[in-house]
């Protein structure tokens, strides 16, 4: 699972400034277009957080709101909000304590700014947040936040407005899709959320109580969103759900189908080149699913599958209901399918009882798979979740140090993996321009960043590509054959 830290736009997040009180100007742009009226939307936590983020820009646009990087131009900040561990769910409130400064800087100034906490905090906490900051102004749910407008409204007439509620009306149905202008901005690859809510229930995790029950959006909205996505130049898609390879809806013949279906039946919309779905449970692999990885060229040889330990008496404690050997078992069979696929996992290292001889087992089942990339993570006691309860916790110095031994092995290993590239022809979608000029960058079928010296007309294009050599987070390679306007250049003819 990635950790995200974006804009709702997926650039960079914009860091504010320390030193507050700060000095409020006022924009060209906002000078220019003073009817419209700016947000700030800030994300955290997983790649879920990120749609939602676009989806309240969304919802937020019909409204008058146009996005900004700059918070002090702001006249509505949103923190949609992250709960999985305690510091992600901290974060917030020393943000909060920052944004406040801002819009009191603003507020000396006559301008008005309105703070809305959104996303998995915001269910948590509720209206406790509200006693940590009184500066805050609105708290939404992630279930919700179609109901923004409204909200800002309440909160306008009533001072305060708070909706943690789970709604049964599709929080889906009521959302605004992206205008092509948005979406295009957005770039050529889009997040869509086709499953939401948790059932598993795994002792550790806050995420049933904070998203909710496991549901699936239909295929027809599904579909309805991809199509507009990619007639507005989106050419990579990633279905994502917190288990989204529980994923299930209706085929074409209206019998209960899987994700395999899914993909498959998105795979044949005109104009989509790759598909991807994160993230996946183990026992929600099912044969179809498996198969899909062999059948469809589309879709992308990159499955991030969490396992969280390698030892059967933890996973047991951890209420996964699988054990390592199902997880070898399903890595097996995925392989068969799709010898080339590249993995990654994620891994709680310190719950409650792990043993030094636990911690060897996680250890080995990492050197036995061989990741491309792996999260790591020291287990937080999360309030609500029956590991906070239970009394064999481990020390923080214990967690920190099998965490850096963790780290180790699958840094070694990815890049074990980049260098394995190496020598290879790929295809590489384009998305952007690089970082030096006559430079674009692309992304590998495994999700790697790829850098190539070529002509910024390939960007939005699917270009094979040879890997010359890698650095940490990237790789580097030529065009594979003659391009019109292009050098061909390698960048680096070695691994960093
Ligand atoms: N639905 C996904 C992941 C959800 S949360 C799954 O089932 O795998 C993303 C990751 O955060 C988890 O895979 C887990 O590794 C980590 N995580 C969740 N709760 C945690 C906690 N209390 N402490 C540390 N890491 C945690
Ligand atoms: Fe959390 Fe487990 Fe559900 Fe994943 S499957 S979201 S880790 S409860
Ligand atoms: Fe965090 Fe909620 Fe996602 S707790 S990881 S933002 S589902």
């Amino acid at each position: 699972m990635l950790a995200l830290t974006l804009t709702s736009s997926g650039r960079e997040p914009v860091k504010f400034a320390k030193n507050v009180p700060m000095k409020i100007t006022k924009s060209a742009s906002s000078q220019d277009k003073t009817s419209l009226k700016k947000l700030y939307v800030k994300s955290y936590g997983c790649q879920m957080n990120a749609y939602d983020a676009a989806r309240m820009a969304d919802v937020l646009a019909p409204e008058g709101f146009e996005e900004t990087r700059h918070i002090e131009d702001a006249d509505l900040v949103v923190l949609n909000t992250c709960h999985i561990r305690e510091r992600a769910s901290e974060k917030v409130f020393s943000e909060l304590g920052l944004v406040r400064k801002v819009k009191e800087a603003r507020a000396s100034q006559g301008r008005e700014t309105m703070i809305a906490v959104a996303g998995c905090v915001a269910q948590a906490e509720g209206k406790e947040i509200f006693r940590r900051n009184p500066s805050v102004d609105l708290v939404v749910g992630p279930q919700s936040y179609h109901r923004l407008p409204q909200l800002l409204a309440q909160a306008r007439s009533q001072g305060r407005a708070i909706d943690t509620e789970f709604p049964v009306e599709d929080k889906f149905a009521h959302l605004t899709p992206a205008s092509s202008a948005r979406t295009r901005a957005r770039g050529l690859s889009a997040f869509v959320t086709v499953q939401e809510g948790c059932d598993k229930f795994c002792t550790f995790c806050v995420v049933p109580y904070t998203r909710g029950a496991e549901m699936s959006r239909s295929y027809e909205q599904i579909s309805a969103e991809v199509t507009r996505l990619v007639r507005d130049g989106v050419r990579e898609i990633t279905l994502l759900g917190q288990n989204v390879n529980a994923w299930h809806g209706l085929d074409a013949n209206g019998q209960p189908a899987g994700l395999a279906d899914l993909l498959f039946r998105l795979s044949q919309i005109e104009g989509i080149d790759r598909l991807r779905y994160t993230t996946s449970h183990p026992n929600d692999m099912n044969d179809a699913l498996i198969a899909a990885h062999g059948h469809l060229p589309k879709l992308m040889p990159f499955l991030h599958l969490p396992v969280q330990s390698g030892s059967d008496r933890i996973l047991a404690a951890m209420n996964r209901n699988h054990t390592v050997q199902d997880y070898i078992d399903s890595i097996a069979a995925i392989r068969a399918a799709r010898p080339d696929i590249a993995l990654s996992s994620d891994f709680i290292v310190g719950f409650p009882g792990e043993t030094e001889a636990d911690f060897q087992s996680t250890l080995a089942l990492i050197e036995k798979i061989g990741f491309a990339s792996t999260f790591f993570f020291k287990y937080s006691p999360r309030p609500g979740t029956p590991g906070a309860d239970l009394t064999d916790q481990v020390p923080e110095s214990v967690k920190a140090d099998r965490l850096a031994r963790l780290a180790a092995l699958v840094e070694a290993q990815r890049h074990a993996f980049n260098e394995s590239m190496t020598g290879r022809t790929m295809d590489v979608l384009f998305e952007k321009a690089g970082r030096h000029s006559g430079q674009i960058v692309g992304k590998s079928p495994y999700l790697q960043p790829v850098q190539v010296e070529a002509g910024a007309d390939l960007i939005g294009t699917v270009q094979s590509v040879e890997i010359t050599g890698c650095s940490t987070n990237s790789l580097f390679g030529r065009l594979a054959g003659p391009q019109p306007g292009s050098s061909g250049q390698n960048i680096m003819e070695e691994c960093a």
